[in-house]
């Protein structure tokens, strides 16, 4: 009984997808509580492989239950697309999938807006993925936004063209950008006809229904706890709360339902976009992380900035998420190394260390202290449980679980849901 919540403890794309389908068979629902199509979470099983941006990553276990929840924005010309895969692979996801009446839509002058404001930012630009996120939501906590439930009223229309040209006033103050609104205007149009095809519903009651049924529910994250908009490197951050408590108000359940919090972690750290990074490598030790990890964005296909496991920032977003277990994913791309390395702390302007972040991380160049441990340097191919891992793998696990004071519960080796290790 209970949500159990499954999330991103860096800057995203930890490997939740992956996880959460290794995972969903143990549950009855599977749902989404914040973010939009900004989010790529990648399957791999069968030797087929699938990038979600919306759906909930339970989609494709036969028999459960997927909630888009009302935290959730969504872009209907995406969710159109996804729904398209469903369809070509012969997943029967009609009637297990649901969309909460309460989420946002994201419109396409959101999106005009997303690129007229990161034009405007110049060389201080997020580097967000240009969905219209940060529109969206500050138009949902302005108090404007348009709602999936509102695409029922007969009113929506007008609704729809005030928005929007409220939005092209803003867009004037920013400047002009190159978006194509009237071709974008009638994609979104058409599409909205798949969204109201879908089972919308009012998703609190739903949730909260099938939790005193005695069901148990997975809340899956997007992004990470680093782009947290309260606690993440502010503002090169995402538009909503990343973290365990934006499950209370993405999916509309107390406290006091959330049990297990299972944080994901890449066994070294990768960023996209802007902002600080203290650990990122910019030599080639960065750019075999890169290579070997496949570090390119699932949404965008930028290429992954890529560093060293930043333990001080662990232990952070471990104490804001409450996280009860670890997943390390990714764990096979150091097996190239005969050592590599972990940040054991900060180093302060006054020159002394900190196992805190500093406030001011964006403003300064952050020194961390590095510590080397020895690699394993072998495969993991064949490796299926604990007893089986190299001495230096164990000794690895051994030394994070001590630093960050939580236990491990499962390593990931590799990219397909067969490639992983649960350690108890
Ligand atoms: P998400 O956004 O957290 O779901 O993660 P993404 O899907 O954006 O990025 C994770 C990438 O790593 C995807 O390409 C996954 O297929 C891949 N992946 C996940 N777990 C592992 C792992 O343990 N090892 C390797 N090599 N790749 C993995
Ligand atoms: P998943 O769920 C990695 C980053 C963007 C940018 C910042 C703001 O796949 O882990 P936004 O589009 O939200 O305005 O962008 O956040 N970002 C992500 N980085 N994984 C994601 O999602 C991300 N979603 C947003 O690159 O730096
Ligand atoms: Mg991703």
């Amino acid at each position: 009984m209970g949500v159990d919540v499954i999330l991103g403890l860096q800057w995203g794309d930890e490997g939740k997808g992956k996880i959460v389908d290794v995972l969903a068979n143990n549950y009855d629902l599977v749902a989404r509580f914040q973010g939009g199509p900004n989010a790529g979470h990648t399957l791999k099983f069968d030797g087929k492989k699938f990038v979600l941006h919306t759906i909930p990553s339970g989609i494709f276990r036969e028999g459960l239950m997927n909630l888009i929840g009302n935290g959730v924005v969504i872009d209907p010309i995406t969710l159109e697309k996804e729904i398209q895969i469903l369809i070509d692979a012969q997943v029967d996801y009609k009637d297990r999938l649901l969309v909460a009446k309460k989420a946002h839509l994201i419109l396409p002058s959101h999106r005009l807006l997303d690129a007229a404001s990161e034009k405007a930012k110049g060389k201080e630009k997020i580097g967000s993925t240009l969905k219209g996120i940060g529109p969206t939501y500050m138009d949902k906590t302005g108090r404007n936004g348009l709602r999936v439930g509102d695409l029922f009223e007969s009113d929506f229309k007008e609704k729809y063209n005030k928005l929007k040209s409220k939005h092209l006033g803003l867009a004037e103050l920013y400047g002009a950008v190159d978006f194509d609104l009237e071709a974008e205007e009638a994609k979104w149009f058409s599409s909205l006809e798949t969204l109201k095809a879908l089972n919308c519903v009012d998703g609190e009651y739903y949730v909260n229904e099938v939790l005193n049924e005695g069901k148990k529910v997975l809340a899956e994250g997007a992004q990470g706890s680093m782009l947290d908009v309260d606690f993440g490197t502010y503002p090169y951050v995402t538009s909503s709360n990343t973290i365990t408590s934006g499950v209370c108000n993405g999916l509309g359940v107390a406290p006091q339902r959330i049990n297990e919090v299972i944080g994901i972690s890449k066994a070294y750290c990768t960023r996209v976009g802007g902002g600080p990074f203290p650990t990122e490598l910019f030599d080639d030790i960065g750019e075999q992380i890169q290579r070997e990890g496949g570090e390119f964005g699932a949404t965008t296909g930028r290429p992954r900035r890529c560093g060293w496991l930043d333990v001080p920032q662990l232990r952070y977003t471990i104490m804001l998420n409450g996280v009860t277990q670890l997943v390390l994913t990714k764990v096979d791309v150091l097996n190239i190394f005969e050592s590599f390395k972990y940040a054991s702390h900060y180093v302060t302007k006054d020159g002394s260390l900190s196992k805190q972040l500093p406030f001011d991380l964006c403003n300064s160049d952050q020194q961390v202290q590095l510590e080397s441990v020895a690699g394993w340097n072998q495969s993991l191919e064949e490796v299926t449980t604990p007893d089986q891992m190299p001495a230096a793998l164990k000794d690895y696990l051994n030394l994070l679980e001590k630093e960050l004071d939580c236990k491990i519960s499962i390593v990931s080796t590799g990219p397909e849901r067969d490639k992983i290790i649960y350690m108890q």
